[in-house]
């Protein structure tokens, strides 16, 4: 089983961005995390972060027939991106969404989530563990 993890904008700066917000755990800490959860469970999970809204859609695109779950952070683009929403839709990959901040108690303009229609569960406010409950899950509803 391929799962592919995907991390929008400024998931890089995870350790340095708003401590305060997003914890002080930093991006490597969280590949580590990924890397861990993937051995443990004996799946393959790989890692992609970009700031490039065009980059998470060629990615998405290229993941039809090659990986069988997606997990992604849109960030930013979360609030504001169809293709990405579009792109989920075209490859058709069971996807789960995931923010390390509970959006739900954060400003208005955080409310809104496009990607959210199409994925099979959203996972907010856990910190970065809730990536690894994000693998978790999808490797039993894949399954199932
Ligand atoms: C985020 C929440 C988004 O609103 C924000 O733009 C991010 C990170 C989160 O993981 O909590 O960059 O997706």
């Amino acid at each position: 089983m391929k799962i592919l993890v995907i991390n929008g904008p400024n998931i890089n700066m995870l350790g340095i961005r708003e401590p305060g917000i997003y914890g002080t755990q930093d991006y490597m800490s969280l590949r580590k995390l990924l890397e861990d959860t993937g051995n443990e469970l004996g799946i393959t999970v790989e890692e992609f972060q970009s700031n490039h809204e065009g980059d998470i859609v060629d990615k998405i695109q290229h993941a039809y027939r090659r990986f069988d779950g997606i997990v992604i952070n849109p960030a930013a683009y979360t609030h504001t991106s169809v293709a990405i929403l579009d792109a989920l839709k075209a490859v058709g990959i069971p996807t789960v969404e995931v923010h390390i901040s509970d959006v739900s108690a954060r400003e208005d303009f955080r409310q809104i989530s496009y990607v959210r229609e199409y994925c099979v569960k959203t996972i907010s406010g856990l910190g970065t563990e809730g990536y690894r409950q994000a693998i978790i899950f999808l490797k039993d509803y894949i399954v199932r």
